[in-house]
Parts: structure tokens; sequence; C-alpha cells
């Protein structure tokens, strides 16, 4: 799998409720920041005009719908969403093997199909609150759903930065980790749980973070993205270094 430079490895959260505000921060950032993710927010709101927009400005979609249905559904949706060109495309893990399976072989028919990831625990779940609706601890439920995520042949996972280290030793470096919930040391937590800086994240085995909050709400968001790329520099020079790149 080509690695992506440090400049891909930051994904901006467009969590904005217009195409107008979409493409107002596709033109501030977009000489700095080369990936963008579109969510349910601006996505329900807008479509797929908003993936256009950002393809046609020279940069890349994670599409984050995060599809969760029975597997002819979520096959069917899939299908939808790569016509639109996205990079990364992701369903929720505890839809089960049998719907992962399904979804996995959809996107092989594919001639370029996007890289296909489950979400396993949410990043603004604390350990107690994953009790409360009945799974185990963070690190078990995580570890358990990226295995079935793999073994259905699914390219990746998305999981919190925190759990990172742990997905790499258990499960080797040939799949892709996607991490939300990480903040700068600067930055404001807002209702993430599992958090980590840039910097820990890469070093911990993200491939790629996703960052919204505290790029859009920053004083100066092109140069935090700036910042941010920076950190993300620095890790991966000590990855580099200790012979894990
Ligand atoms: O603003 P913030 O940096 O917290 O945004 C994180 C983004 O990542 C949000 O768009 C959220 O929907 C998404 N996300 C997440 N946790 C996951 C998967 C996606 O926070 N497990």
């Amino acid at each position: 799998m080509k690695k992506p430079t440090p400049e891909e490895r930051l994904i901006v959260a467009l969590d904005v409720p217009t195409a107008k505000d979409a493409q107002k921060w596709i033109k501030k950032l977009s000489p700095v920041v080369k990936r963008f993710k579109v969510g349910m927010e601006l996505f329900t709101a807008e479509g797929p005009q908003t993936v256009t927009a950002i393809n046609t400005a020279g940069a890349r979609v994670f599409l984050d719908l995060k599809f969760f249905d029975i597997p002819n559904t979520m096959a069917g949706a899939l299908r939808s969403a790569a016509t639109l060109k996205p990079f990364l495309v992701n369903v929720h893990a505890l839809a089960g093997p049998a719907a992962l399976a399904r979804c996995a072989q959809e996107m092989k028919k594919l001639k370029t199909p996007p890289k296909l990831l489950a979400v396993t625990v949410l990043t603004s779940f604390s350990e107690q609150e994953l009790k409360r609706i009945g799974l185990g601890g963070v690190d078990a439920t995580v570890t358990k759903l990226c295995g079935m995520a793999l073994k259905a042949g699914l390219d990746g996972v998305v999981a919190s930065p925190r759990e990172a280290a742990l997905l790499r030793k258990k499960f080797g470096n040939d799949f892709l980790i996607v991490t939300p919930g990480v903040r700068p040391a600067w930055a404001d937590a807002n209702d993430q749980k599992r958090i980590t800086t840039p910097y820990d994240a890469i070093r911990n085995g993200a491939d790629y973070i996703v960052v919204g909050r505290p790029v859009l709400d920053a004083p100066d968001p092109r140069e935090t993205a700036r910042r941010i790329i920076d950190e993300i520099k620095e890790a991966c020079a000590w990855k580099k270094k200790a012979g894990r790149i």
C-alpha cells in the first residue's frame, strides 16, 4: 500500500451545514489541506455536489456516512457512494460479519474502489458509556471489531488514536487506521473522550488523522492546519528513525 505524504495524512472534517460554507472552507484551506471529510451534516443537506466540489479543487474526500443496515442495503449504498469517487468510505463494524463481507465483495467488483473502513467504537464513547450499552471494555471491543472487519476483507478501521498502537501490535501494518479524536495540545477536547495529539496519533500507528473543530474554530484555520501537518511530519520522522515506516 502506497504511504500517504504528511500533508495527505491530515483529513479536515467539513462539519458545516451548507455547500456555501463548504466552498468557503475548501477555498481557504485547500492550499494546505489535501484531504477533506464530508459527513452526515453536510451530505444530508447538500448531497453529492459537496464531494464533486472537493474533487474539482484537486483534493480528495473521505465520505463518512457510517452505513449501518442489512447487507443488501449497505452494499447498494456503497455502490452509490463509490460513484462520487471518494478515496475513503465507511460502514459500522457492528453491522456484523455477513454485512461487512458483502460490502467488501461489492467494493472489489469496482475498477478503482475507494478504501473501505469499518467504524469500531466512536471516539466520543468513554469506557463507562460503552458498558452502559452492554458492550465490554473499549480496547477489547475495538480489537474484536477490527479483527472481524479485516477478516471480512475490509481495508481498515476507524478507531481512536489511543487504540492504534494496540491494533498495530495485534494485526500488523498492512491495513489502514484512521483516527478522529485528535486534539493538538492547545485545543479544546469538545465532546471527544478518547483523544491524543496529532503527533501521538501518527506515532501510535494512524495512517490518517481526522480533525474538525480545532481547525474550523481556530482564529487562523490555515495556519492551524499547517501546524498540525508539522506535527505529523515530526511523527513521521520519528517513525522513519525507529524503522517503523
Ligand atoms: O471536530 P472533531 O475533530 O471532533 O471532528 C471529528 C469528526 O470525526 C466528526 O466529523 C465525527 O463525525 C467524526 N468521527 C468521530 N469518531 C468516529 C468516526 C468519525 O469523531 N469514530
